[in-house]
Formats: C-alpha cells, sequence, structure tokens
C-alpha cells in the first residue's frame, strides 16, 4: 500500500530503472512485491464475487463464475508453490501456513463443484456464496496475521513477488514465466510442479461424476461451512 503511493516528490527516473522494467510492465504490470501482488488477487477476486451477487443474467454469473474460479485456482497455486514454501523458511510457527493449506483444499472442493456445474442448476448461488464468505474467512487470516508475520522477516519480498508473477502468468496462459524463477536463494519451490502451465490438483474436472468423488472427503466441511453462514446444505 504505502509502497504503491505514488510520491510526487521522489520523481527520480533514474535510467537504468526504466529501460529493464519499463518493458515488462507494458505486458505485465510488476506488484511492488509479494504481498501487495497477493493482496492484488484478493481484492480482484473480492470484486468479481460482488460483480456475482449484484447480477441476475445466469450468462454474466457463469461468467463470473468461471473467472472467480480461475482466479482462485491459479492464486492458490502460487501461493502453494512459491509463497507458502517461502514463508515456511522463515517462520517459526508454521499452524498458519498449514491451516491455510487446508483451507486452500477446502476451496478447491468447492471449485470444482461450481465448475462442474452452472447457473441453471440447484444449489449453485448456494456454492458461489458459500464459496465467498469461505475466501473472505482465508483472506482475512492471510492478511491480518500471515503476510504481517512474513513481513518483519527478511524473506525477500521483491524476489518472491516476481517468482509469483512469472508463474502466475505462465498459469494464466500469457508470457514465457522465465522472470525470476531462475532467481536463487529463495524457496526453489516452484519447479516442484509441472512446467506446462497446467492447474495441478485443483480439481478440474468437467464431467459430472468427476468433482463429486473428489469433494467427497471434505463434505463435512463444506457443509458445516455453509450451516455456519447459514446455508443448509441440500438434504
Ligand atoms: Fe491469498
Ligand atoms: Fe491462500
Amino acid at each position: 500500500m504505502a509502497a504503491r503511493k505514488k510520491t510526487t516528490a521522489s520523481k527520480k527516473k533514474t535510467s537504468s530503472r526504466s529501460s529493464s522494467s519499463k518493458k515488462k510492465s507494458s505486458s505485465a504490470r510488476q506488484p511492488a512485491d509479494a504481498i501487495a501482488l497477493l493482496k492484488a488477487d484478493h481484492q480482484k477476486v473480492q470484486g468479481l464475487f460482488e460483480q456475482y451477487e449484484k447480477t441476475r443474467s445466469d450468462d454474466r454469473k457463469s461468467a463470473l463464475a468461471q473467472q472467480i474460479c480461475q482466479e482462485l485456482t491459479v492464486h492458490a497455486q502460487i501461493e502453494e508453490e512459491i509463497f507458502y514454501p517461502a514463508a515456511r523458511e522463515v517462520l517459526r510457527d508454521e499452524d498458519l501456513l498449514d491451516e491455510a493449506t487446508v483451507e486452500h483444499q477446502g476451496a478447491k472442493d468447492l471449485i470444482a463443484q461450481i465448475e462442474g456445474s452452472s447457473p441453471g442448476a440447484k444449489l449453485f448461488d448456494a456454492k458461489v456464496t458459500v464459496l465467498s464468505e469461505y475466501i473472505k474467512h482465508h483472506v482475512k487470516e492471510e492478511q491480518n496475521e500471515l503476510f504481517p508475520k512474513v513481513r518483519k522477516t527478511k524473506l525477500d519480498l521483491k524476489m518472491v513477488g516476481e517468482q509469483l508473477q512469472a508463474r502466475k502468468m505462465e498459469l494464466m496462459g500469457g508470457g514465457d514465466g522465465s522472470s525470476g524463477r531462475g532467481a536463487s536463494g529463495g524457496s526453489g519451490q516452484a519447479s516442484r510442479t509441472s512446467s506446462s502451465g497446467k492447474l495441478s490438483g485443483s480439481g478440474r474436472a468437467k464431467s459430472d461424476g468427476g468433482s463429486n468423488e473428489k469433494s467427497g472427503e471434505s463434505e463435512g466441511i463444506m457443509a458445516a461451512m455453509a450451516r455456519g453462514i447459514g446455508l443448509s446444505p441440500s438434504k
């Protein structure tokens, strides 16, 4: 936030900076650091959920739900591949990261259910609403607890931010994903996953059966969440 402020006083434009980063910023806006990038993602998805709530059009709902699922899947993946492992290396208390990882799994199960359904289907709106509430809770924990703790460490957030941005571009189907990932000294975890740009572990099953059997084991969690926010599950 503070880093994003345009300081008119320090309008220094050194030639070395503009030559290297200006070219990049035309195709991919470079965030200030890892936390700023992740927060920007959170905000974007929040805006999409708000748009979903307001619309009555099934076509629009379908497009928004798809976009929400894609944004969240990519966001969760770059956190799991890059940010969480980097944070694990510098934080003593790993409980927050363990919980965040479990919460991601819950969100992915719900995302798979939404992706395997459509706005006309029973409970579709409820699923999107529950996902929205679930993500709100998760984001609050990241932004109020995890990020401030990581911010206090010596983790090179700028470098991690570059890695996140590069991987995000790759997963979104744009850019070559080469910048940043090669930088050593960080988590080095990004190489764990396939470089094909395929989303892994997100349960992107489009078939009818796929998502249900996958989500079976966390059905209890999802039902409890639904109940918690006043939505009773199907039966
Ligand atoms: Fe996040
Ligand atoms: Fe997260």
